[in-house]
């Protein structure tokens, strides 16, 4: 067990210090992308106060033809949507046009799939490789207005840091 939790409340920019350097110590060296995402998905929920979900969708294979689409990755929060087309929802727009998503109220995002009703405001960040979407980064909050641009430029740090690492 690994105790990364941060000790009291830190203001953004200590937080995403720390959490970029707990995520480098983490996937260093490790080959196996499920692990890494599994440990920055706790890594998430561990440092980031008021959320209801975090977590990965990665590119895959889509089930039904051909082509690709979103598919559930490691996360932590409630069971959730397996699958996303690209777009579709905040996560299926983030894959598609490889821009992040920051959505202060959900339920005004046109398409908004709502794997968790308690949801009211989501974080997408693509991860790219080579200029391709390869991953999303989800947060979501039960708080309006929950994520800033701080947030959204932590994540965004976070994706560079694991696109050859997932
Ligand atoms: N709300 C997302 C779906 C994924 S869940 O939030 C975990 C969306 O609209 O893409």
């Amino acid at each position: 067990m690994y105790d990364f939790k941060p000790a009291e409340p830190l203001p953004a920019a200590e937080l995403y210090r720390d959490l970029l350097a707990a995520a480098e110590a983490l996937t260093a060296g490790e080959p196996d992308a499920v692990a890494n995402m599994a440990n920055v998905a706790a890594l998430l929920w561990e440092f980031l106060p008021d959320l209801n979900w975090a977590g990965f969708y990665r590119v895959g294979p889509a089930k039904d033809g051909g082509g690709e689409e979103l598919v559930l990755g490691p996360f932590v929060g409630r069971p959730a949507c397996i699958r996303i087309p690209f777009g579709k929802g905040v996560c299926g727009t983030g894959a598609e046009s490889r821009a992040t998503q920051l959505v202060e109220d959900v339920h005004a995002f046109p398409g908004h799939i709502a794997c968790d009703a308690a949801s009211a405001s989501e974080l997408v960040v693509p991860v790219l490789r080579d200029g391709a979407t390869i991953a999303v980064i989800d947060l979501d909050s039960p708080s309006p207005a929950r994520f800033t641009a701080e947030d959204a430029a932590g994540i965004e740090a976070l994706a560079r840091l694991l696109a050859d690492r997932i």
